[in-house]
């Protein structure tokens, strides 16, 4: 749905709204972009001038510990002028509308908003209706999409496995609410890995899930066989308005990761997970924490993977990175 609206007419890329239309090319550029940023964070001054004088907007409609804080620190590391918005002191508490929010704030000279909203497609709603100079980046909309996630998540993958042929992931959880899910199927495919399983229970997966190119599974021990990398999700209770499980507990034991079902994956597999995670409820914290987990490398790539994506998009402004 995106290609259109994302990309300028020589195909740089403008708004980062969804991972549906990027080419492997242009994945691959986002990838090997932020890997000129991830070596700045061992450097004693870890800015570069690209988006100096640019001012970028964090909307953030939904809360946000990773995503939002990790935006703040890539833009102040384009040394770009950053500001939140606190949306609960603002006037969108007084009835103001999204569109009128919007147009206040480009009023402002505004070159970015970086935008979490719960309703699927708000990003895309902006994107339609901002000014042609002002880039859009999706930080996560409803069910829809998180596409900065799932390349952070691309990144760490590739830092590990080196190349994309041949892995097997297996994806596991609430498959159904995750918009986390969506955007990695979609980058896992486009980046050529041989098998995505989606490992979940009957009532956690999507009507028609085998058209996204996943198998799907119902079983841990099948699921889990010979896969190189395991990404867990949580159970996403806020976007679910009835009983989908029995209990966390049965839950746990049947689809929770814990060290002995982490032994049917392959001896060097990594455990990733977007975080916030419940421990006890998707993932035991031996696991989390132990030897295979690379969760918190996943938050840490974030600011070198956004960067990227950051300065790609003032890229068709005519900043050069
Ligand atoms: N992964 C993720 O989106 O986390 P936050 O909700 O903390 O931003």
């Amino acid at each position: 749905m995106s290609r259109h609206i994302q990309l300028t007419e020589q195909g740089r890329l403008k708004h980062f709204l969804s991972i549906e239309g990027l080419s492997r090319e242009l994945l691959t550029e986002i990838l090997d972009t932020a890997e000129s940023f991830s070596g700045m964070a061992g450097h004693q001054i870890k800015k570069v001038p690209l988006l100096r004088g640019k001012t970028i907007i964090n909307l953030f409609f939904e809360n946000s510990t990773r995503t939002r804080t990790t935006f703040e620190l890539a833009a102040t590391r384009l040394s770009a002028d950053v500001l939140n918005m606190n949306i609960a002191t603002s006037a969108t508490s007084k009835g103001e509308s999204l569109l009128d929010t919007i147009r206040n704030l480009e009023a402002m000279h505004v070159d970015m908003f970086v935008v979490r909203h719960a309703l699927s497609g708000a990003a895309h709603f902006i994107a339609q209706h901002t000014a042609p100079h002002i880039s859009v980046i999706n930080a996560g909309d409803g069910q829809h999409a998180h596409p900065t996630q799932a390349m952070l998540d691309m990144f760490t993958i590739r830092q590990h496995k080196k190349q994309f042929a041949g892995l097997k992931v297996a994806i596991v959880g609430d498959i159904l609410h995750s918009r986390v899910a969506r955007s990695q199927i979609l980058a896992l495919n486009s980046l050529g890995v041989d098998q995505v399983r989606v490992i979940a229970p009957k009532t956690l997966l999507p009507a028609h899930v085998k058209d996204m190119g996943v198998i799907d599974l119902h079983d841990m021990a099948e699921g889990l066989a010979d896969v190189d990398v395991i990404i867990m999700l949580r159970l996403q209770k806020e976007r679910m308005n009835s009983a989908f499980l029995p209990s966390e507990s049965e839950y746990f034991r049947c689809f929770g990761l814990n060290e002995a079902k982490l032994k049917y994956a392959k001896s060097d597999v990594i455990v990733m997970h977007p975080g916030p995670i419940n421990r006890g409820v998707e993932i035991a914290s031996s696991v989390a924490d132990g030897p295979h987990s690379v969760i918190l490398q996943q938050v840490s790539n974030g600011i070198a993977v956004r960067m990227a994506i950051m300065s790609m998009t003032m890229q068709s402004h005519g900043v050069s990175a």
